[in-house]
C-alpha cells in the first residue's frame, strides 16, 4: 500500500504506522482530521511529503465531518481544522502547502456545501496521486547523477515512506539501482528518532540494494576513506537561495562532504520550495520531546531530570550543497537566479 491513502465510501484515512517498522508493519486508521493531526505530531506519518497529504487528507476528513449546512459554514470548519493541522509540525513547509492549495481551491469554487465537501475530498486525493508522479520525475532526472560503481551516503529517511510512494532522494538511489548501477547505500542510522536504521534501512532490504548501515559519528571516517562518492539527502524546506533544511545532523554531514570534495545533493519536489523566505535562517525549526534524546525505544539511556536540546532539523547552507534535485530537473547554482527560473508557474 502507499504510505498514505483515503477510502473514501468508509471515511477514513489509513496509513502506515512508522514508529513501529520494521518490527511491525501495522496500519492506523483515522476516522476525523484531529486523529490526523495527532498522528502527524507524534511521527506515525512522517516524511516532508507525506505530511503534506497527510494535512490534506485531514481536511478532506474534517469536510465530511461537518454538519455545515452552508458554504461559508463549511469554510469556517475548515478552516478551523486547517488551523490545527498546520499547528503540527513547523519545519516541512510541505504541510501548509497542501493546506493552503485545498483551502484556495475551496473558496474558489462556487458551490453549495456538499459540492464542496466532494471538492475537498478531491483534491486532497489529487495532492497524493500527484506525489507519486512527481517523486517518480525526480527518481528519473536524479538517478543520472549516480554512476555505475558509485557507494553514496543517505542520512534520516527521504524513501517511499517519507512521501505518499517512491520518495525523493531514496527514490533517486533505488531508480539507479532499478537501471541496473551497481551501487552500495551507507544509511545514517540518524539519532534520536532512527529513521535511518528502522525505515531506510527496512526501505532499502525490501528493494534488495545493498547497504551499511552506520552510527550518524562514522560518516566522517567513511568519506575520508573515500569510500563515499556522494551524498543525497531529502528536505523539509528550501529558501530561495537554495538554504536546505533537513533533518538534523544534515549540516554537519553537508560540511564534512566539502571537506572530503564530496557532492552533496539534496532532492525535492517543488512544493518543498519556500521562495517566500530569502534564506535559511528564516526557517522554523520544530524542537521535539527531551524523551526522544534521553530514552531508546522507552529505555532511559541519561541521567533524570538533565536538560536536554533536541532541534528536529538543522539548515545547511547553499554553499555545501552541489544541487537540487526537483521534479522539474537538477537546480544548480547561482541558486538564486536558477530557482526563481524553475519555479515560475
Ligand atoms: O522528522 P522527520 O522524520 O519527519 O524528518 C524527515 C526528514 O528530515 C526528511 O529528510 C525530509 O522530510 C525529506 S524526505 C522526503
Amino acid at each position: 500500500m502507499r504510505t498514505i491513502e483515503m477510502h473514501v465510501a468508509r471515511g477514513v484515512v489509513k496509513m502506515i504506522d512508522q514508529r513501529r517498522l520494521p518490527r511491525q508493519f501495522e496500519i492506523v486508521e483515522c476516522h476525523d482530521y484531529r486523529a490526523v493531526a495527532h498522528a502527524i505530531k507524534d511521527m506515525t506519518i512522517r516524511g516532508a511529503p507525506a505530511i503534506g497529504a497527510a494535512a490534506a487528507f485531514g481536511l478532506a476528513l474534517a469536510a465530511r465531518e461537518s454538519r455545515a449546512a452552508t458554504r461559508d459554514e463549511l469554510l469556517r470548519d475548515l478552516d478551523a481544522a486547517a488551523k490545527e493541522l498546520r499547528a503540527t509540525r513547523p519545519t516541512a513547509v510541505n504541510l501548509g502547502w497542501a493546506l493552503d492549495r485545498v483551502m484556495k481551491q475551496a473558496r474558489g469554487a462556487n458551490l453549495d456545501a456538499n459540492g464542496l465537501r466532494d471538492l475537498v475530498v478531491a483534491a486532497a486525493q489529487r495532492i497524493a496521486d500527484e506525489d507519486v508522479e512527481i517523486n517518480q520525475a525526480m527518481a528519473r532526472h536524479g538517478a543520472a547523477l549516480i554512476d555505475d560503481g558509485d557507494m553514496v551516503l543517505t542520512h534520516c529517511n527521504a524513501g517511499a515512506l517519507a512521501t505518499v510512494d517512491v520518495g525523493t532522494a531514496l527514490g533517486v538511489i533505488i531508480e539507479a539501482h532499478k537501471q541496473g548501477k551497481k551501487i552500495h547505500v551507507f544509511v545514517d542510522e540518524t539519532r534520536p528518532r532512527l529513521q535511518g536504521a528502522r525505515l531506510t534501512a527496512w526501505e532499502l532490504t525490501q528493494a534488495g540494494v545493498p547497504m551499511t548501515l552506520i552510527a550518524d559519528n562514522a560518516s566522517g571516517y567513511y568519506m575520508r576513506a573515500g569510500k563515499i562518492q556522494k551524498c543525497f539527502v531529502g528536505s523539509d524546506r528550501v529558501a530561495a537561495n537554495g538554504d536546505v533544511a533537513n533533518k538534523i545532523g544534515t549540516y554537519k554531514t553537508a560540511v564534512v562532504a566539502h571537506e572530503n570534495n564530496i557532492p552533496f545533493y539534496a532532492v525535492m519536489p517543488t512544493s518543498t520550495i519556500d521562495m517566500s523566505l530569502p534564506h535559511g535562517d528564516a526557517i522554523p525549526i520544530e524542537e521535539r520531546d527531551a524523551r526522544e534524546v534521553t530514552h531508546i525505544e522507552g529505555v532511559p539511556i541519561a541521567p533524570d531530570g538533565v536538560r536536554v536540546g533536541n532541534p528536529a532539523f538543522d539548515v545547511t547552507p547553499n554553499k555545501y550543497i552541489t544541487a537540487l534535485g526537483t521534479e522539474r530537473g537538477i537546480v544548480r547554482p547561482p541558486f538564486v537566479e536558477n530557482l526563481k527560473r524553475i519555479m515560475i508557474p
